[in-house]
């Protein structure tokens, strides 16, 4: 098994079956979004924010001929993090070696995966805030000074060894920058912060993904795709693949709005993109708990849910479309929320809390 395939393996198992889920990535599919996949930095559509500032920085260090600075990025799963970061590899022309926080189980894996990077390399790791403690301490002086400190030996013959090693660029991502220490956090240079993609960007993806797979899809089609996405490129790729296995087998092979919203209604994804978990968070909140709040832990356990998986995949989004609202007291449902689900909110509904502060601002 190849690291890569160790990693989605992980996150499949993570992650559920679920076609919205955009942290589940089987390999599989993996497979088949490969080719989808933009390789340089004029194919990467969105992240205006984080490609502009790149570029200029990738541009420095080749001139420089010295390695980027270390990067790190944070948001929600499945908003092109792995794909930015083998593009950054790309343009600076050098390997990128691809791994996760909980794939690193010794310090010695880590060690390995260092000492055989070549100059100007870019180490990959994914879910970094979930490191070891002792494979990030290797990292604080791998990052600062490219070398690692190693104790060879026990008691009074115990040595200290520095192991230099040649300069490289680690790409953290995380999907919680909060849950990152701060020693660890304070290595990176360079911090990116990904959002949710506008429906018209999610437009021009799935437009270019049709082109590569060569399927035949009209723009109100491509439109309805991207509204229904949920601001996520992986989901929407995900999308389109399923829109062409009913078009092929149901239609005549080019997709049309009829088959689009068959295939949608089909997979239960409603007109704000969202599918039966998500409605069933927002009804256990109205329903048994009158809007709330409610606690995350009381969601996951009514759910049969993973708590992690709640708050990184399925919440991220309610926020964003305004039907829900985290509190310090815990989650509360929006009057809109009440609205989309045909229910009558209350006469006075509670104002919601100031919502908790969960986003570390850094700037560059
Ligand atoms: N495929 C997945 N993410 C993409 C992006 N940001 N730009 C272009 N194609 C993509």
């Amino acid at each position: 098994m190849t690291e890569f395939d160790n990693r989605f393996g992980q996150l499949e198992a993570d992650g559920g079956s679920r076609i919205v889920d955009p942290a589940r990535a089987d390999v599989s599919e993996d497979h088949a979004d490969t080719g989808l996949r933009p390789k340089a930095l004029t194919e990467y559509i969105g992240q205006k924010n984080v490609t502009n500032n790149l570029e200029v920085f990738i541009t420095a260090a080749k001139q420089r001929g010295e390695p980027l600075d270390h990067v790190l990025f944070y948001g929600p799963p499945g908003l092109g993090k792995t794909t930015l970061a083998s593009i950054i590899a790309a343009e600076l022309g050098v390997d990128i070696r691809i791994t996760s926080g909980p794939a690193i189980e010794r310090a010695i894996d880590l060690a390995a995966l260092l000492t055989n990077l070549k100059q100007g390399d870019v180490l990959f790791i994914d879910e970094v805030h979930r490191l070891n403690r002792t494979a990030e301490e290797i990292l604080y002086s791998a990052m600062e000074d490219f070398a690692i400190d190693m104790i060879v030996g026990k008691g009074p013959s115990a040595r200290s060894y520095r192991l230099p090693l040649p300069g490289f660029t680690l790409i953290g991502a995380t999907t919680r920058a909060g849950s990152l220490s701060a020693p660890l956090r304070d290595r990176f240079g360079v911090i990116g912060k990904f959002e949710h993609y506008s429906p018209e960007e999610l437009g021009s993806i799935i437009r270019r993904s049709a082109g590569l797979l060569d399927i035949a899809i009209d723009e109100d089609s491509i439109l309805e795709l991207a509204r229904r996405s949920r601001g996520t490129p992986r989901v929407a790729n995900r999308l389109l693949k399923r829109v062409r296995d009913f078009a092929q087998v149901m239609g005549e092979g080019h997709i049309d709005r009829e088959i689009t919203q068959k295939t949608l209604r089909s997979l239960g994804i409603d007109e704000k993109g969202l599918e039966g978990l998500d409605r069933d968070i927002l009804r256990l909140i109205i329903e048994r708990f009158g809007g709330g709040p409610v606690g995350i832990d009381t969601i996951a356990a009514s759910i049969g849910e993973e708590k992690i998986t709640i708050e990184d995949v399925y919440e991220p989004y309610l926020m964003q479309v305004g039907l829900l609202h985290r509190t310090p007291k815990g989650r509360v449902a929006s009057r809109d929320a009440w609205q989309w689900l045909g229910l009558e909110p209350p006469e006075l509904p509670e104002q919601p809390e100031q919502p908790e502060q969960i986003e570390i601002e850094i700037n560059n």
